[in-house]
């Protein structure tokens, strides 16, 4: 098998964060009435291991406005594929919602990986939860595909999603395929 390419964090250009900056991500996200408290835990498990972690596989991009963020997205290598990221969280602050700063985001990531490979598959996971509806929303009108679906994963009939979509040099102009 062809070896995986893993970014570290230095040969990035994503955001650098610093303490700071977990509690403000965390308190957008919570303030978007979407995530519950455990949720919010595992982000926090998440911007620790950027921020402390060397080797860190998560890569973050930030919408700012002066000093206010207004949105964020962590996405990263997945582990043991050729040229396959995953999309972990996404949140524009709600204040900021419905501006195009979702899709923004989704487009910076494209735009990053395709610097780096001339093709991509990107996924993203979600809940069938009514809370997801605008972010299921968001990544069918980005150009992700529905493949597939875990019956009851997240608890009786709220469905685990997982969304793909292939990207490449060839078909994509300038963010939006
Ligand atoms: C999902 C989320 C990231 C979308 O970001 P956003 O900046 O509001 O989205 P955009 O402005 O780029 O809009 C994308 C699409 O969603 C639609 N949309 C955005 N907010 C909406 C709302 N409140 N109600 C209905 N549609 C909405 C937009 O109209 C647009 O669709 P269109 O192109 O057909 O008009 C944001 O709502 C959010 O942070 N939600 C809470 C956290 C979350 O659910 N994250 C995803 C976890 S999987």
């Amino acid at each position: 098998m062809e070896k995986a390419i893993l970014l570290p964090k230095d040969k990035e250009v994503g955001k650098r964060i610093c303490e700071e900056d977990i509690g403000i991500y965390s308190r957008i996200a919570l303030d978007t009435g979407v995530f519950n408290l455990w949720e919010i835990d595992t982000l926090k498990e998440i911007l620790n291991d950027y921020l402390h972690n060397p080797l860190t596989s998560y890569s973050i991009f930030e919408e700012k406005n002066i000093d206010v963020v207004e949105g964020f997205i962590i996405f990263g290598r997945t582990p043991l594929t050729k040229f396959t990221w995953d999309i972990y969280w996404l949140v524009v602050a709600k204040e900021f919602q419905n501006k195009g700063l979702g899709k923004k985001l989704i487009n910076r990531v494209e735009n990053f990986v395709l610097e780096i490979m001339p093709k991509a598959v990107l996924r993203i996971e979600t809940s069938a939860d009514d809370k997801y509806r605008v972010a299921r929303h968001l990544y069918l009108k980005c150009g992700f595909k529905e493949i597939g679906r875990i019956p009851d994963f997240y608890a009786d009939a709220n469905d685990l999603i997982i969304y793909s979509k292939e990207i490449d040099i060839w078909q994509y102009k300038g963010g939006n395929v």
